[in-house]
């Protein structure tokens, strides 16, 4: 008998034909066609990986996940990462010095590792932070002086520390020689096109050469030798000009980079954040920054060559011909879609993190007729000047070639069980009404399908010929979120959501090592109006051979779930609670009068199988 697996890739060859008819008349009932298809053809091991009971929508401060699992907290903002740093200070809610030792605030995308003395590490992004909160000692809920905007950008960058289980608990491992703070101070080096370039040089760093620290770092990535890839997204809040007269560029527009100070006051700390005095500050970040995890005196490298945009997560795959692959979004209002290509294959050099500074960034064109295309963007087909300028001003590149601007792309997957790669495109109020800061239309297309977007969905494709190399592919919708709820028109959503799986604003997103997608959310909380029935924010499974969706995990209030990572046996998940209480509505997780504080769970079976069993 042929197996299940081969039966869908034969049902993708055969997409061309259904595309004939979904040409005719693609709307979102012809996508729901689509996914009843899949799910009579593909009966495939659906039961393995829908084995639990799905949980109901619900507005609870807590985590509710199936009857079958448990969970406990691995580690919050503000939990100390020595011995020598005092707790978190409910009062205070520290001070900078504490902050700097202690892990930092908003933790996003996060990667395990092991490492050769079996320590297993998490590597974990801080976004940014809640001033309601972080500056809650504060009359103004903002940074009153030079310690305190300190304290909020020591609780920037990225956590690294080791956590262990003990009776069925993880817990972070204080003193740990593995665990490191990576803050906006910390010595980065600058690697590819870049690096060296007159506009990469600053007072501090005549030569061009390296960055300091890194901030905003959103979603993650890692490589196959073993590092971490940590994503700048909204590097140009933290930016202002004390000069009134401050005149900007069309370069600092496109990436929002403003003069007016919103309040972080970071440039009273720091010079460099003063536009006024430092132009070239902001071209040093935007970046995918690798670190490598295992060794804690390492210096990371921003990768100028995959591009500097508002970095969701990067994604690595190796092609069929031995090249690195990675899969990028920028996650603003019609942007784009990015993919690297390095120029060497990984079995050809030695120092292997030089396979992301050697390569070429294409832009994704999705044609309506479900076909699509990756632009290259070099100096000829740009019009830029060098590479350098490629590489710093890639908006600016990627508006000239005619690729599609996107429903805000958030995560990439790749499925390690077939050529099928999958991004979140959260949702676009802008869709068919506003263009892009570039000006870039923003048509209603194929891939963007609703005007003023507000559930979002996800989009698949395939590399051409199963290679991540070729510059084609096809694609289709896997779900179109919506609320049946509510509406019984394009915003009821695709066929695969019904009232039992409805979701806005997939954000997070992952494969597992089966094949199973997990979904995370960041959406609107508030159960109201088009949101009527969706509670708080969610993770839910995705059979992408079935089209079948199942909620797994609801969270607390006014969190997004962002974050995913399996232990090596898959007897545990590790989950993302990011700003639970955001609007002052929650005090998870340690409820009472306390602050509520972003964190990771630990998410087990009670019977200590494998997570989804
Ligand atoms: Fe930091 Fe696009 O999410
Ligand atoms: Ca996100
Ligand atoms: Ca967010
Ligand atoms: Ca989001």
């Amino acid at each position: 008998m042929m197996s299940n697996a081969t039966k869908f890739e034969e049902l993708t060859n055969s997409l061309i034909s259904r595309r004939a008819f979904l040409k005719k008349s693609f709307s979102i009932g012809s996508l729901a066609l689509m996914s009843t298809t899949l799910g009579s053809i593909a009966a495939y091991s659906s039961q393995s990986f829908f084995n639990f009971t799905k949980v109901d929508c619900n507005n609870n401060d807590t985590i509710t996940l199936p009857e079958q699992y448990t969970w406990n907290i691995v580690s919050k903002w503000g939990d100390p990462m020595w011995s020598d740093v005092e707790e978190f200070d409910q009062t205070s809610c520290g001070s900078h010095e504490s902050q700097l030792k202690s892990v930092g605030d908003n933790n996003d995308g996060m990667e395990l590792f092991v490492t050769s003395d079996n320590k297993t590490l998490l590597a974990v992004n801080n976004e940014y932070t809640n001033h309601k909160i972080i500056f809650s000692n504060r009359k103004s809920l903002l940074p009153e002086n030079e310690e305190d905007i300190l304290k909020g950008m020591y609780a920037h960058g990225v956590s690294i520390f080791e956590i262990e289980n003990s009776n069925n608990q993880w817990n972070l491992v204080k003193d740990s020689k593995y665990n490191r703070r990576i803050t906006p101070f910390t010595k980065m080096e600058i690697t590819g096109p870049a690096k060296g370039h007159s506009l990469m040089k600053t007072k501090e760093d005549k030569d061009g050469i390296y960055a300091k620290g890194t901030w905003n770092n959103c979603g993650s990535g890692r490589t196959p030798w073993g590092t971490y890839l940590t994503c700048e997204e909204n590097f140009n809040n933290y930016f202002s000009s004390s000069d009134k007269n401050f005149k900007s560029t069309d370069e600092l527009h496109r990436y929002g980079v403003r003069t007016r100070e919103i309040g972080l006051n970071w440039a009273k700390a720091d010079s460099r954040f003063d536009l006024s005095k430092e132009i070239n500050e902001p071209n040093k970040v935007g970046y995918v920054v690798e670190i490598d995890p295992l060794t804690p005196n390492s210096t990371p490298k921003k990768h100028t060559a995959l591009g500097r945009f508002k970095h969701e997560n990067a994604e690595l795959v190796i092609s069929k011909d031995g090249k690195i692959i990675v899969y990028m979004g920028d996650d603003e209002r019609g942007e784009y879609l990015y993919k690297y290509v390095s120029n060497e294959s990984i079995n050809k050099v030695k120092d292997k993190s030089t396979l992301l500074s050697n390569g070429n960034l294409y832009v994704a064109k999705f044609n309506d007729n479900f076909t699509g295309e990756w632009l290259l963007l070099d100096t000829q087909t740009t019009g830029l000047s060098s590479k350098a300028e490629v590489c710093i001003f890639t908006r600016l590149a990627a508006s000239k070639v005619g690729a599609t601007t996107m429903d805000r792309p958030e995560w990439i997957a790749s499925n390690p069980k077939k050529n099928e790669v999958c991004c979140c495109l959260t949702n676009n109020k802008n869709r068919g009404i506003k263009t892009n800061k570039g000006g870039d239309k923003v048509d209603v297309d194929k891939v963007n399908p609703r005007k003023n977007n507000k559930y979002g969905q996800i989009v698949r494709w395939k590399p051409r010929d199963n290679n991540h190399s070729s510059v084609y592919f096809e694609w289709d919708l896997f779900v179109v979120a919506g609320n049946p709820n509510v509406h019984d028109d394009n915003n009821r959503g695709s066929k695969n959501i019904d009232k039992e799986n409805m979701f806005n604003s997939p954000d997070g997103l992952k494969f597992d090592k089966y094949g199973r997608l997990w979904i995370q959310t960041d959406g609107n909380y508030s159960n109201s109006g088009d949101f009527r029935g969706m509670g708080n924010n969610q993770m839910l499974i995705a059979d992408t051979n079935t089209g079948k969706i199942k909620r797994f995990m609801v969270g607390p209030k006014e969190c997004e779930v962002t974050g995913l990572s399996f232990a090596p046996d898959y007897k545990t998940v590790f989950v993302g609670i990011q700003h639970p209480g955001e609007r002052l509505g929650s005090n998870f997780p340690d409820n009472g009068n306390n602050k509520p504080r972003s964190c990771i769970i630990a998410i087990q079976k009670k019977d200590g199988s494998e997570i989804l069993t």
